[in-house]
């Protein structure tokens, strides 16, 4: 085994970045560890300016021939990708979980599936796509999706190859060449996919991976003038900086940020499913933009609706996450760990009662906690804590639950539980959120847009909007056999 491989439960990783279709080693390297034990994994390339300069002159000499190539055979290619993901599935997933802590049975069962999915998916859209012609005396004008160029993506470490594949795939199905700077926390199931891409026969420089910090190897990638589109996914202070080296350069940005999204629960509602909804915001440890981390509940139910939610909450079972019987895993980092029991410590303190939890468990583990008796002002009602913390509040009147609702810096997503349709209706129209579900949570299809309003992003991914977001659109105006501008 060379010295730039590590394994991970039998199957090896290259631990160097992947550049113009070769592996490329750095000088130095980062350690990566496993939160399920917090033993190290093995050392990581660490890239800087020379990798990201490579890197996308690698994706900027590739860019003509992949923008060349037919649509149906990059479709081809991206469906030989994704057989590639579903041969590989459970390698993907023993190794995901080893490196990020989240669940290996949602890995298997959930998140593996859904890469392949990624991929099959913009591959048909690509194949289906629309070309709209307008009709202006006589002239035609011809609406064409062009591919933009290269595109630097930038994702998490809370679900690293589903969000890394869901902006890879909308990307290269457009034409565009890729550089992905995977997270230093998770950086494995990147380099396994660039493994999966050569092997389906993508050519050299369409997709090239860059490991490092971000403040490295990403900052150098997002400032770099030849990149096209910046698509990032991760918190609300490293969007601002890449907004900023973006900004130099008038590239355009995707940004999937961080979120606080309410669960709204009306006394009308199956409180047993509304029950289940709140108590699947622990998933992930809690690692999820998306979840509903304060719990709105009308004030004549809320009693019965928290004895109900303590009681299923504490059936959880937490522990190592490759048991398929586990509900709760690690958090990722001793970091983050301390962040999230940094904002616990202080809600406690600034009056907060924890109904549950409220305290770090063995290792990286953190009890699954319920904190009510918090201000609407409060810091833990504010902020995105991003660890399995949950807040309760109730509310008297639907205008309240709105204004509750809607009343923090974010908008990602909220979540309804009713049983009153026309509620559901007057509700969802007031809500600031880019997804609202009503009595659901997380379904999605992928043809919807995606995204947050307020400081929980800017732009929306999915379907068309992927497209619209990674083409420059043309419009051809042709005039007329026969017709004269000056005749
Ligand atoms: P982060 O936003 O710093 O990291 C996300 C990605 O950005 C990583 O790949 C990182 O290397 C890269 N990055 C960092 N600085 C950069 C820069 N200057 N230029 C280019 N790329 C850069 O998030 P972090 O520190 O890992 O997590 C902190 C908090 O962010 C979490 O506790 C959570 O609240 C939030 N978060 C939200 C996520 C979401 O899904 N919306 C995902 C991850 C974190
Ligand atoms: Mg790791």
């Amino acid at each position: 085994m060379s010295s730039h491989t590590l394994t991970v439960a039998g199957v090896a990783v290259d631990t160097r970045h992947w550049i113009g279709g070769a592996r490329v080693a750095s000088a130095g390297t980062f350690t990566d560890e496993s939160p399920i034990d917090g033993r190290p994994l093995g050392e990581i390339a660490r890239g800087g300016q020379a990798e990201a300069d490579a890197a996308v002159a690698a994706a900027r000499q590739a860019f003509p021939g992949w923008a060349a190539t037919p649509p149906a055979e990059r479709a081809r290619l991206l469906r030989a990708v994704a057989d590639g993901v579903e041969k590989r599935l459970e390698d993907l997933a023993i190794v995901e979980t080893t490196d990020n802590g989240a669940l290996l049975r949602s890995h298997r069962r959930g998140v593996m599936p859904r890469v392949a999915h990624n991929f099959r998916f913009f591959a048909d859209w690509l194949e289906n796509l629309g070309h709209e012609d307008f009709d202006t005396r006589g002239h035609t004008n011809h609406v064409s999706w062009d591919p933009a160029g290269p595109c630097v993506l930038i994702t998490p470490w809370n679900a690293p190859l589903m969000l890394a594949t869901w902006k890879i795939a909308p990307a290269l199905a457009a034409g565009n060449t890729v550089v992905l700077k995977p997270a230093e926390w998770s950086p494995l199931t990147a380099s396994l996919l660039a493994d999966l891409a050569a092997e389906a026969g993508l050519p050299a420089g369409v997709l090239n991976v860059v490991q490092g910090y971000g403040a490295e190897a990403g900052a150098a990638l997002v400032a770099h003038p030849d990149v096209r589109r910046i698509s990032f996914t991760g918190s609300v202070p490293t969007a601002r900086r890449i907004a900023a080296a973006a900004a130099a350069n008038l590239v355009p940005t995707s940004f999937e940020l961080g979120g606080k999204s309410p669960l709204l629960v009306f006394a009308d509602a199956d409180l047993d499913l509304a029950v289940n909804l709140a108590v699947e915001q622990y998933d992930n440890a809690g690692q999820v933009c998306l979840a509903a981390t304060r719990l709105l509940v009308e004030a004549p139910v809320a009693e019965e609706f928290t004895r109900r939610f303590v009681a299923r909450a504490s059936a959880l079972k937490q522990g190592d996450p490759r048991d398929e019987s586990t509900d709760i895993g690690p958090n990722i980092h001793p970091r983050q760990l301390d962040k999230i029991d940094g904002f616990v410590r202080r809600a406690l303190a600034a009056g907060a009662r924890a109904v549950i939890g409220g305290e770090r468990g063995e290792g990286l583990y953190y009890r699954p906690t319920l904190l009510t008796d918090v201000a609407q002002d409060s810091e833990i009602v504010q902020e995105e804590v991003f660890g399995p913390v949950l807040t309760l509040q109730t509310f008297d009147t639907e205008d309240e639950a709105v204004t509750l609702a809607n009343d923090t810096r974010f908008g990602l997503a909220a979540t309804v539980a009713t049983g009153d349709r026309a509620r559901a209706e007057r509700v969802t129209a007031r809500l600031v959120a880019g997804t609202v579900w009503v009595n659901c949570f997380f379904v999605r299809d992928l043809r919807a847009p995606f995204g947050g309003s307020r400081d929980s992003g800017v732009g929306r991914e999915g379907g068309d909007w992927s497209f619209d977001f990674y083409c420059d659109l043309k419009n051809t105006v042709t005039a007329p056999e026969g017709w004269q501008n000056h005749g």
